[in-house]
Order: C-alpha cells, then sequence, then structure tokens
C-alpha cells in the first residue's frame, strides 16, 4: 500500500503514520523527520536546511526531491510506504508522478486530514518526544501513562522541535495555504482525494484511517 497524508502542520501526519506503520507494515517516509536527522548529523544539507526550518519556511524543492528519489523504491518499502510531509509544492508532487511513472508505482491513497489553524499552534506547542525511542506525546492531547516515562521504550528523556513555537507555527501554516493547499486540487482533478476529520481524537482519526486503506 502507498499513500500519501496531506495536511497543516500539526494535523496529526506523523501520528497517524507511526500507527499506519505498525498496523500494516509499511514505511514512514517523514521528510520532516529526515532533515532533522539531517541537522543532527552535522552534514551540509542539514546546515543549508537549519535557517529555513526554524523560520518556518520550506527548503528548497530539488533538495527533497533528491532526498525521497532514492527510498520509494528501497527494499524496505517492498510492503508500500506513508509519505509524510511530502510532496508539499506543485512541483514536488509532479516530481513525485514522475518517480512513481518511472518505478513502476502507483499511489493507492492521497488522504487529506483536515484541521482548523487556529487549533494548530496549541498541538504544536505542546508537542514533545521520547529522546530515545522517538515516540510521540502532547502535554494535554497524549501524556504517557506514567508522567516523564515514555510508554513505549520506559525512557525518561524527551526532546521539543526548535520549530515548535508559536511564532514559526504561523509561519508554518502560512506555508502551507500558500504553496501546499493548491496540490490538494492536484490531486483533487485527478479524483484522489480522501479527507478525513483531524480534529477528532487520535483515536477517531485513526478509525477514519482504517475505513479508508483497510
Ligand atoms: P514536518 O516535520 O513535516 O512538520 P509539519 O508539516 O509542520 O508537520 P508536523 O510534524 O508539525 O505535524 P504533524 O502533522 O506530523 O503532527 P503530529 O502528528 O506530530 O516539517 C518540518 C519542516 O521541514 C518544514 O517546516 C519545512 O521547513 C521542512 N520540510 C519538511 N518536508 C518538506 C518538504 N517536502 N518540502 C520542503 N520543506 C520541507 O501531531 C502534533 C501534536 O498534536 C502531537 O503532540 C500529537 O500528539 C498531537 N495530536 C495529533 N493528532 C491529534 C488529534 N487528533 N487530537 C489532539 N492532538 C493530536
Ligand atoms: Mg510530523
Amino acid at each position: 500500500m502507498k499513500l500519501v497524508l496531506l495536511g497543516a502542520p500539526g494535523a496529526g501526519k506523523g501520528t497517524q503514520a507511526k500507527r499506519l506503520h505498525e498496523k500494516y507494515d509499511i514505511v514512514q517516509l517523514s521528510t520532516g523527520d529526515m532533515l532533522r536527522a539531517e541537522i543532527a548529523s552535522g552534514g551540509e544539507l542539514g546546515r543549508n536546511a537549519k535557517g529555513l526550518i526554524d523560520a518556518g519556511a520550506l527548503v528548497p524543492d530539488q533538495m527533497i526531491i533528491d532526498m525521497i528519489a532514492g527510498c520509494i523504491d528501497a527494499d524496505d518499502c517492498a510492503n508500500g510506504f506513508i509519505l509524510d510531509g511530502f510532496p508539499r509544492t506543485t512541483r514536488q508532487a509532479e516530481a513525485l508522478d514522475a518517480m512513481l511513472v518511472e518505478k513502476g508505482l502507483k499511489l493507492d491513497h492521497v488522504i487529506e486530514i483536515r484541521v482548523d489553524d487556529e487549533a494548530m499552534v496549541q498541538r504544536i506547542t505542546g508537542r514533545y518526544t521520547c529522546a530515545e525511542c522517538g515516540a510521540g506525546y502532547h502535554d494535554t492531547f497524549q501524556r504517557p501513562k506514567v508522567d516523564g516515562v515514555c510508554d513505549t521504550c520506559g525512557g525518561t528523556r524527551f526532546t521539543r522541535r526548535s520549530d515548535d513555537n508559536a511564532e514559526t507555527v504561523r509561519a508554518r501554516l502560512k506555508a502551507y495555504h500558500e504553496k501546499t493547499a493548491p496540490i490538494l486540487s492536484y490531486y483533487g482533478k485527478k479524483g484522489m482525494v480522501q479527507t478525513v476529520d483531524g480534529m477528532a481524537s487520535i483515536d477517531e482519526v485513526t478509525r477514519q484511517l482504517d475505513r479508508i486503506v483497510g
């Protein structure tokens, strides 16, 4: 199964992609996670991307296209993949189409997780992640069972993203509406977009996704 998850910053793409990965054994390809790994490794690509990410701007299309091109037909994607945060511009969507044709692959679903902008500031500023295993949490909406202890691995160190502050979130939402929302009509014209209600609870969004992909 090959799918694209579309949605504004904080819509729940990463949260739901992890659940889809666990349930259907398909790989989560998050361009945001890949860029953060590049930054952590201290390489040139990460250094070039960091300023843009911290300002809430998109990084150049070609950097992202090159990054994803080697992933979608890698061995670990034999069962399929979830694209989380890609494509994000019409140029990226066109490049993805060309890559899929070249590799003889086809998307099964393009799913929009639809949310209200105003709620996204609270979602994003409350988000944190286990530093050991990457499990995602939220100060209000997704607390660990025992405060300060990761449900998944028992880790006690957590991190917050440097772009998860109220000011940067507004820039990211602006970039979403200006650059990414147009790809809804790009895929809409192909009759490919299905929408779930991202304002529902995390479990309810999962149920809606299951009804589409299950
Ligand atoms: P990226 O990492 O993709 O960030 P984003 O799109 O801004 O999305 P987020 O990861 O913030 O949100 P999410 O939808 O994954 O939400 P989550 O599930 O975590 O990109 C970061 C940056 O990298 C970009 O700004 C750009 O600079 C660059 N970049 C990346 N890809 C690029 C590309 N293709 N082209 C150019 N530049 C690119 O949920 C958020 C929080 O809410 C969590 O705490 C979660 O617990 C909680 N939550 C989730 N669902 C619900 C729910 N239903 N109810 C209540 N709480 C919920
Ligand atoms: Mg994410």
